[in-house]
């Protein structure tokens, strides 16, 4: 019998792909965004915050600054950001995107879209935020960190697998997962405006990011559990276009590991470049 060999850039679908620690999972996961910005430079980005993706921002900004990648042309949304918090807060995610990615390339301040914490009509925020998607062509190549309760953007367990931008009540957990980064657990904002798991998943391409052992339940959760609102992440499996870039803590429970780096392994012997 011929045996099949799979042409090159076929098929997508779920990649998993284990990076030795999170320096590797930083360049990797920056190597994806930098392929899709240069294939189309006025891509639209969807990016998220927390700590996740600062390796993967500093290494952007370093193929900014060394091999000229250029965001002139880019648009982007990120996911989330806290409600009552006035853009230049310390601890607002306008604050972050600023500090440790848009202030340091070339990009447009026109083309960057963050939702307003501050508007006085939170619906109207909500629905804009979805019309100025639509209206930029829908979001090429989406960001997510991954929450240890499986919330996407703050899509906390039980959010409609369907639903689109609004408001979101934190959960206890994220809200203590989240006050490192203020002084008091008092500070930490309980509500979030998201983008809706609907509109995640319009994205055309997903990358997932998870590092650390604190995220391995939440990532076996997020791979090889059933599809469900309870873990919101789950729905991944249902993309068809979806890369997992975690390191080899945030892997070690998964069932199939060995499996998800032989194919890994096979894929780059294809050619089969991640996303
Ligand atoms: C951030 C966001 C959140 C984080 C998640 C993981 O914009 O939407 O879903 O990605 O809480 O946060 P870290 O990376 O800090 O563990």
């Amino acid at each position: 019998m011929k045996k099949f060999i799979p042409p090159p850039q076929s098929g997508h679908g779920m990649r998993v792909i284990i990076c030795e620690d999170y320096a590797q999972l930083s360049k990797t996961a920056a190597q994806i965004i930098a392929r899709q910005v240069r294939s189309k430079p006025t891509t639209v980005l969807g990016l998220a915050t927390g700590s996740t993706p600062l390796g993967t921002y500093r290494e952007l900004i370093r193929m900014h600054r060394e091999e000229g990648l250029d965001f002139s042309r880019v648009t982007t949304f990120n996911l989330d950001e806290y409600l009552g918090l006035p853009p230049d807060h310390p601890q607002s995610y306008h604050k972050f995107m600023w500090d440790n990615l848009f202030s340091k390339i070339n990009i447009d301040p026109q083309r960057v879209h963050i939702p307003n914490g501050l508007a006085e009509d939170l619906d109207a925020e909500c629905r804009n935020y979805e019309e100025a998607i639509r209206q930029a062509g829908g979001i090429d190549l989406q960001l997510l960190g991954l929450g240890r309760d499986g919330h996407i953007g703050f899509n906390e367990p039980s959010s409609s697998l369907g639903s689109r931008t609004r408001i979101k009540t934190l959960t206890e957990e994220t809200v203590r997962d989240n006050a490192r980064f203020f002084e008091r657990e008092e500070e930490v904002p309980r509500f979030a405006i998201t983008m809706g798991v609907g509109t995640i998943m319009e994205a055309r391409k997903i990358l997932l990011l998870a590092a650390g052992q604190s995220k391995a339940q939440a990532v076996k959760a997020t791979i090889e559990g059933p599809v469900t609102a309870e873990f919101t992440a789950s729905v991944l499996q249902l993309h068809p276009r979806v890369a997992i870039v975690i390191d080899e803590d945030a892997s070690s429970l998964l069932k199939r590991r060995s499996y998800y780096k032989y194919v890994e392994e096979k894929a780059r012997e294809l050619g089969q470049e991640p996303n």
